[in-house]
């Protein structure tokens, strides 16, 4: 018995080892940023931390030749402006596989798993823009994908912001969880494809925006180790966090329409670190501990309990160029800053441990140099001009009332600014003149927990403008700011129910 004992210990050993290996979550890369770390360096980042799980917003060239070789499971994506086309002709969808997936295919290239047909097509803010091409397209990328072989393999599914389902107000709880009657055809139509082609159903879930500009939320109800004064109470269900509330209307709301066990994973799940007042590192490293533990444990949630949930974290570095529409927080989702530095411990290996995650190596940065304001300088309005100039192309979010740095004076707030600027346009002397105001100096003027940062060298054929009206990847303006309405609704439902 003992020696049978010992083999059973083995094998499960065996098994534990296997499910690390595994890696216990996947992470966004996004790339709305003024400059980008090479790609190799950040799939060294991601190895290093143990992630084999990564979702792109696209298939670009350069980050797929950073991902080839490294046997790290990726997302790759259809983008939402690609979808008509490639929903009216099957040939579209063939050249796509085709130049994004079997191209790839070789010892040594990327290890394609999904393929996302667009991001959260289905927002309310797109007015059904994409309702009608969304499924076709894929149809058709499955279809392309089972052509050339890829099919058993790689499957296509749809990305969805969480505002697809909701509970009514009359009874806002999860086991009332249903579609929203706008799209409930077209996902029910989905689903069934998605069931047929053994694909997941994958879902954006954040906890964060509940919170958001919602001072009526309770607080505790967006972690997980909290003890939210009234649980909401389904059928017996005791929900304490909205994680699982949402989560289990979703499940509600697929059992509705025939699919009650179809898998979920979930592609975008995360808290930021800056911008808002909720926006701090000690939120953020208590909403990932709660989660990563319970990640770990296999907890699942109330109505499907004890299982493996797949989740892509969001996200993985900070992108100041993305759109601040929805909120400030928008470029601080990274649980590391631009630069590849990790901002807070984390167990991404769910083995109990949290520890400060590995950063980026090989890092190159332009010299330890900054532009401040000229003392001399006594006109206010030229200054806030200059300000407003400096702000309207480069990242002051962190400026912000109860921001990292919100706290300077005058002065310093407008050389952050500069500085700000400066860094951004890679430290041409030109970019440090603000009509005569500003500086060049080799003092470190930060003052945390504010950090005037020094940027990062230039990567070949990276940059992308710091025009801030340019397109978003992962969150264009009004999608993002319908997901923090929704989430907020979401949110009114449960206060409606706690107080
Ligand atoms: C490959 O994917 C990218 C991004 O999704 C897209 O811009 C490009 O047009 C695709 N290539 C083809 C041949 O469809
Ligand atoms: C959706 O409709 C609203 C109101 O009519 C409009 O303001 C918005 O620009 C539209 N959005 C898109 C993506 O068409
Ligand atoms: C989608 O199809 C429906 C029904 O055919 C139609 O009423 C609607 O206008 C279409 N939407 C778009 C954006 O083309
Ligand atoms: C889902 O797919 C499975 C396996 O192909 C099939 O047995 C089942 O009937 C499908 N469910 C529905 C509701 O179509
Ligand atoms: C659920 O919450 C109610 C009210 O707070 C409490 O009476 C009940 O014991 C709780 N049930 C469980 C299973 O925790
Ligand atoms: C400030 O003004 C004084 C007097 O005009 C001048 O000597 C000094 O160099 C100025 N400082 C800077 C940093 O420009
Ligand atoms: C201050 O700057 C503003 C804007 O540049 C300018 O119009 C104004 O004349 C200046 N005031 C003084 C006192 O120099
Ligand atoms: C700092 O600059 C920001 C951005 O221009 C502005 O909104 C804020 O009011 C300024 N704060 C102070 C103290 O000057
Ligand atoms: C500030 O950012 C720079 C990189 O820009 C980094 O080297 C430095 O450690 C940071 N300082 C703090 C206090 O975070
Ligand atoms: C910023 O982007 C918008 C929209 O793409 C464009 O119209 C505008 O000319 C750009 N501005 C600069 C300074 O590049």
């Amino acid at each position: 018995m003992a020696g049978c004992a010992a083999v059973v210990a083995v094998v499960l050993a065996a098994a534990v080892a296997g499910a690390r290996a595994e890696g216990l979550v996947g992470v966004n890369w996004g790339t709305m940023a003024t400059r980008r770390l090479p790609p190799k360096v950040m799939a060294r980042l991601l190895k290093d931390n143990g992630f084999n799980k990564v979702k792109i917003f696209d298939a670009d060239e350069t980050t797929m030749m950073g991902l080839a070789g490294t046997g790290i499971e990726t997302m790759i994506a259809v983008p939402n402006d690609m979808l008509a086309a490639v929903a009216a002709d099957y040939r579209r969808a063939k050249d796509w596989v085709k130049m994004n997936v079997t191209k790839y295919d070789f010892h040594g290239g990327v290890n394609i798993k999904f393929v996302a047909i667009g991001n959260e097509p289905f927002l309310t803010a797109y007015n059904g823009t994409y309702d009608n091409v969304t499924v076709p397209a894929l149809k058709n990328i499955q279809r392309a994908l089972d052509e050339a072989g890829h099919g058993s393999a790689i499957k296509a599914t749809v990305p969805v912001n969480a505002d697809v389902y909701d509970s009514p107000a009359s009874n806002p709880v999860p086991s009332a969880g249903k579609f929203r009657d706008d799209v409930a055809a077209t996902i029910t139509d989905m689903v069934g494809f998605l069931n047929h082609s053994g694909a997941p159903f994958s879902v954006n879930i954040y906890p964060f925006l509940s919170l958001y500009g919602n001072d009526d939320f309770p607080i505790d109800y967006a972690f997980f180790d909290g003890a939210p004064p009234k649980p909401v109470i389904d059928k017996g269900i005791n929900y304490t966090n909205v994680f699982d509330a949402n989560f289990d209307t979703l499940v509600s709301a697929l059992d509705k329409i025939g699919f009650g066990t179809l898998p979920v994973i979930i592609g975008e799940v995360g808290w930021p670190t800056d911008g808002d007042k909720h926006a701090t590192v000690p939120y953020a490293e208590r909403f990932y501990a709660g989660l990563l533990k319970r990640l770990a444990a296999r907890q699942g949630t109330p109505l499907r309990p004890h299982t493996h949930i797949e989740v892509y974290l969001f996200g993985l570095m900070d992108e100041d160029a993305k759109s601040v529409a929805p909120g400030n927080f928008e470029r601080h989702w990274g649980i590391f800053t631009f630069d590849g530095r990790p901002k807070f411990p984390l167990d991404l290996r769910g083995n109990g441990r949290p520890v400060m995650p590995a950063g980026a190596r090989g890092v190159q940065y332009l010299p330890r140099q900054w532009c401040v304001l000229n003392p001399n300088a006594t006109n206010t309005t030229k200054i806030a001009d200059n300000v407003a100039y400096a702000c309207s192309r480069a990242d002051c979010t962190p400026l912000g009332y109860a921001c990292s740095c919100g706290a300077l004076d005058a002065a310093k707030n407008a050389s952050y600014a500069f500085n700000a600027y400066y860094q951004a346009q890679g430290q041409v002397p030109a970019a440090c003149d603000f009509q005569g105001l500003a500086f060049i100096t080799h003092k470190d003027v930060s003052q945390p927990p504010c950090n005037f940062s020094v940027q990062i060298t230039e990567t070949h054929a990276t940059a992308v403008t710091t025009n801030t009206t340019a397109a978003a990847d992962s969150s264009a303006p009004d999608a993002t700011t319908t997901r923090v309405t929704v989430a907020m609704m979401m949110a009114l439902l449960f206060v409606l129910v706690l107080t």
